[in-house]
C-alpha cells in the first residue's frame, strides 16, 4: 500500500471536496483571466490547501484546460507540474525555511520571466512561520507584483500572519471536510485498494479526523496495516488508543447500578490498560450522546463533561476521575435504598437530577450566605472558578479587584464555610498573575477606590 494521502492527492477541482467556494472563485478567475497575483488560503490542515494550489498552478499553465478551467493532466505543463521537474512553480515550506535568504532569493529571482511555462507559481506553505524580516522581504515582492507570477501562501494560523500581508492577498478559507464526506472517502479507498470494512468503522475514524482528510486516511492506513482481513470498530479502537465500548458500557452501566465495587474494577482496568482518563471520558459523552433518547445517559454524559473540565489542569487525574465516578455512582446506589421500588434505569436517572436541581451544592449555599455578609466577597467569589474536590475548594480569580478582596479575606470565608456547611476544608486559592501593586498607577487608582468602597461588610448587622 502507497502511502494512501499522497496517491489520492488530488489531480483536479473536481476531485476536491467540499471547498466548493473556493473552487467556484478560482475557476471563475481561470476562465476570464482574472488571476489575482496573490492568494492566502487559511485552514485547518489536510482540508486541500496545497492540493488545491497546486491545482491552481496547473489550471493557468495548462495548454488545453477543460471548460476552460480544469487541467487536463496528460499536456507537457501539466505532466512537468506534477512531477515536479518545473522550475516555474516553486514550492518552499517556511516550516523549514523560515530565513530571509530563501525569499530574497525569491525577490531575486522573480524578475525573470517564467523560463517555459505562462506563469511563475509560488507556493509558501505554513507562511506565519516566516520571520519578521522575511515578512517585511515578502511584503516588497507582494507590494510590486512581477507580472506572470502567482503567489499562493497557505497558513493553518491565519492570526499569526500580518495584517499588511493579508491586505495584500485574497483570502480563501478553506473548512472543515464533515465526516460523512470523509466516511464516504474512505469507502471509495477501501472499494478501490480492495480492503474489507466496517462502516461502523469508518465512522468512527471520520469523527476522530475532525475534519482533515490527510489525518483520516493516515489513520485509515495504520489501522488497515494493523488489521487482518478487515478493518472493524473494535481493531479501530485498538489502534487509535481509545477505549473499547465495553469498558465504556460497563463503567457506565456500574454507576447506574449504583455498583461502587464493580466501578472501582472498572476504572483499574482503565488504568491498567494505560488508557488516557480525557480520552476515556470523551468516549463516554459521545456514547451519551449518540444514545441521548435514553435519559439515564443523559446525566452521565453531563457528568463526563463536568469531570473533563475539572480535571483538565490537575495533576492527579486518575485518583480523582477514581473518586468523582464511586461519588457518582454512589448517588444511585443510594436511590435504590429509598421506600419508593424503582422500575428502571431511566426513572432512576430523572431522580438524581431533580436531587441535584433542588439540592444546592455547598458553594452556592456559601455564595448566597454572603448577598446578606459581604457583597464584595459574594462577588468576586461567583465571577471566580470553583471546585469543591471534596477535601479541598479551589478558587481560581482572574482579575486584581478579586484577588485583593478574597487575600484579604480568605482566612473569614474558611471558617463562614465551616459553619454554614460543618465541613471542615482547605481553601486553596489560585490568584491571577497581574496583581494590583505591579500595575501603573492610573489603572491602580480606581481599583484601591472600589476595594475602599467595598472593602469591609457594607450591610450593617441585622439590616438597616
Ligand atoms: N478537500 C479535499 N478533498 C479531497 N481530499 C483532500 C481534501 N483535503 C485534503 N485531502 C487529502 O489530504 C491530503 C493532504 O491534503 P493537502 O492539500 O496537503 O492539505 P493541506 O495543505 O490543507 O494541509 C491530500 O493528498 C488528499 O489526499
Ligand atoms: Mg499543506
Ligand atoms: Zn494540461
Amino acid at each position: 500500500m502507497d502511502t494512501l494521502y499522497l496517491k489520492y492527492r488530488p489531480k483536479k477541482f473536481e476531485e476536491i471536496l467540499w471547498q466548493d467556494h473556493v473552487k467556484l472563485l478560482i475557476s471563475n478567475a481561470v476562465k476570464s483571466g482574472k488571476i489575482s497575483h496573490s492568494y492566502l488560503f487559511s485552514g485547518p490542515r489536510g482540508t486541500g490547501k496545497t492540493s488545491v494550489a497546486r491545482i491552481l498552478a496547473k489550471s493557468v499553465n495548462c495548454e488545453h484546460p477543460v471548460d476552460g478551467y480544469e487541467p487536463c493532466n496528460t499536456c507537457d505543463s501539466c505532466v512537468e507540474i506534477d512531477t515536479g521537474r518545473t522550475l516555474d512553480v516553486i514550492e518552499m515550506d517556511a516550516a523549514s525555511n523560515r530565513g530571509i535568504d530563501e525569499i530574497r532569493s525569491i525577490r531575486d529571482r522573480v524578475s525573470y520571466m517564467p523560463s517555459k511555462l505562462k506563469y511563475k507559481v509560488y507556493i509558501i506553505d505554513e507562511v506565519h512561520m516566516l520571520t519578521r524580516e522575511a515578512f517585511n522581504a515578502l511584503l516588497k515582492t507582494l507590494e510590486e507584483p512581477p507580472e506572470k507570477t502567482i503567489f499562493i501562501l497557505a497558513t493553518t494560523e491565519i492570526q499569526k500572519v500580518p495584517e499588511t500581508i493579508i491586505s495584500r492577498c485574497q483570502v480563501l478559507e478553506f473548512r472543515r471536510i464533515p465526516p460523512n464526506l470523509i466516511s464516504s472517502k474512505l469507502e471509495e479507498v477501501c472499494k478501490a485498494e480492495n480492503i474489507e470494512y466496517e462502516i461502523k468503522a469508518l465512522d468512527h475514524i471520520s469523527k476522530e479526523a475532525s475534519g482533515g482528510m490527510r489525518d483520516a486516511l493516515s489513520m485509515f492506513e495504520e489501522i488497515a496495516r494493523f488489521s487482518n482481513e478487515k478493518v472493524t470498530l473494535e481493531s479501530t479502537l485498538f489502534v487509535l488508543g481509545n477505549s473499547p465500548i465495553e469498558t465504556v458500557e460497563s463503567y457506565i452501566t456500574s454507576i447506574l447500578d449504583g455498583n461502587v465495587d464493580a466501578l472501582i474494577h472498572v476504572v483499574d482496568s482503565i488504568r491498567n490498560q494505560g488508557t488516557d482518563v480525557m480520552n476515556f471520558l470523551r468516549s463516554v459523552v459521545e456514547y451519551s450522546s449518540d444514545k441521548i433518547k435514553e435519559n439515564g445517559l443523559i446525566s452521565i454524559g453531563k457528568f463526563a463533561v463536568d469531570l473533563i473540565q475539572i480535571l483538565r489542569y490537575e495533576e492527579k487525574q486518575f485518583d480523582l476521575f477514581k473518586i468523582m465516578s464511586a461519588f457518582e455512582a454512589l448517588k444511585y446506589k443510594n436511590l435504590e435504598n429509598v421506600a419508593q421500588p424503582l422500575t428502571s434505569k431511566t426513572q432512576q436517572a430523572e431522580k438524581v437530577e431533580k436531587v441535584e436541581k433542588e439540592a444546592k451544592t455547598d458553594l452556592e449555599r456559601l455564595i448566597e450566605f454572603y448577598v446578606q455578609k459581604d457583597l464584595s466577597v459574594c462577588v468576586s467569589l461567583s465571577k471566580s472558578d470553583l471546585r469543591d474536590l471534596g477535601d479541598r475548594i479551589l478558587v481560581i480569580s482572574y482579575t486584581p479587584l478579586q484577588n485583593e478582596i478574597l487575600k484579604e479575606k480568605d482566612k473569614m470565608i474558611t471558617d463562614d464555610f465551616k459553619n454554614i456547611t460543618s465541613r471542615s476544608v482547605r481553601f486553596a486559592f489560585a490568584y491571577s498573575k497581574v496583581s494590583i501593586d505591579s500595575m501603573n498607577e492610573k489603572l491602580r487608582e480606581p481599583i484601591i477606590k472600589v476595594l475602599s468602597l467595598f472593602g469591609g461588610k457594607i450591610l450593617p448587622e441585622g439590616g438597616e
